[in-house]
C-alpha cells in the first residue's frame, strides 16, 4: 500500500472510530486537525506523511478513554499501524507524537521533540481557539453540566493536571484557565499568526459577552 492509501485508510478508520464521540472529540475535530496541520506543515521542512498521520491518530490514545501506560506510550496507535509495510523509524515516530499530545502529567507540557510533532500540536492547539474553540468549549462544558459563567468565581490558575480534571468551574473561566493562554504556545511561525486573529476573535466575544450579560447594550 502506498502512503497516500495509508493515509486514505487510516483516515476511515478515524472516522469510524470517532463519529460517535461526543463533546469536542468527534471525527470533525480530528478532521479540522489533519487539515489545520497539512496547512502549517506546508510552509515547514517537514516529512508531510509523518504529519497528516500523526493529526488523525493525534486522539486515538487519548488519557481520557485509555489507560495510563496506553497513552503514554500510544499503544493503539502502534497496533494501528504495524499492519502497514512501514519502517520501525516512522512508526516510532508517529507513535511519539501521539503518546507527546496525549501526555498530561507532570505540569502538563512536554516538548514536542521534532518539527513534525509541533506542527501537530499547534494544529491541534488552533483547533482549541477561534471560533472553534469557543463552540467546542460550550459543547464540552454543556456535556459536563457546567455553568456557562458563574460572576461570583473567579478563574483559577491551575498547577498541576489534577487540579485541572477535578475543575468543575464555568466554561467562562476555561477561557482564562486554558483557551487564552494557547497563543503564546504555538511552536510555529504560521500557527503563531494564524492564532493571532482566533485570539482577537475570542477576546472580542468575551467584551461582547459582558456586555449583554450585564444588560449594557
Ligand atoms: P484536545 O485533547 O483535543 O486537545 P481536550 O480534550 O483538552 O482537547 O478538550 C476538548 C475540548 O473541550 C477543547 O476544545 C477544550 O478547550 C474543551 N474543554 C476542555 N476542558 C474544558 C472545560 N473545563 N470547560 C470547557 N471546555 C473545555
Ligand atoms: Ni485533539
Amino acid at each position: 500500500m502506498n502512503k497516500e492509501e495509508i493515509i486514505k485508510k487510516t483516515a476511515q478508520y478515524i472516522e469510524k472510530t470517532f463519529v460517535n464521540s461526543h463533546s469536542g472529540h468527534d471525527w470533525w475535530h480530528m478532521w479540522r486537525v489533519w487539515q489545520n496541520a497539512k496547512l502549517i506543515g506546508k510552509t515547514e521542512k517537514v516529512d508531510m506523511f509523518i504529519v497528516e498521520m500523526g493529526a488523525l491518530l493525534h486522539d486515538i490514545s487519548d488519557w481520557k478513554f485509555n489507560s495510563k501506560e496506553d497513552s503514554e506510550s500510544g499503544t493503539q496507535a502502534r497496533q494501528w499501524l504495524q499492519q502497514f509495510n512501514l519502517d520501525r523509524k516512522t512508526i516510532d515516530h508517529i507513535c511519539d507524537i501521539v503518546a507527546t499530545v496525549s501526555f498530561k502529567g507532570a505540569s502538563s507540557t512536554v516538548e514536542m521533540k521534532t518539527t513534525e510533532g509541533k506542527v501537530v500540536r499547534d494544529a491541534d492547539r488552533l483547533d482549541a481557539i477561534g471560533a472553534m474553540g469557543i463552540a467546542r468549549a460550550f459543547a464540552y462544558g454543556g456535556s459536563q453540566n457546567r455553568l456557562m459563567h458563574n460572576p461570583h468565581e473567579k478563574p483559577k490558575k491551575h498547577h498541576t493536571t489534577q487540579d485541572y480534571v477535578k475543575s468543575t468551574s464555568s466554561t467562562i473561566n476555561h477561557f482564562y484557565e486554558k483557551l487564552l493562554l494557547l497563543k503564546n504556545l504555538m511552536n510555529t511561525e504560521s500557527a503563531k499568526r494564524i492564532a493571532e486573529n482566533r485570539h482577537k476573535f475570542m477576546e472580542d466575544f468575551l467584551r461582547e459577552f459582558y456586555s449583554e450579560w450585564s444588560g449594557k447594550i
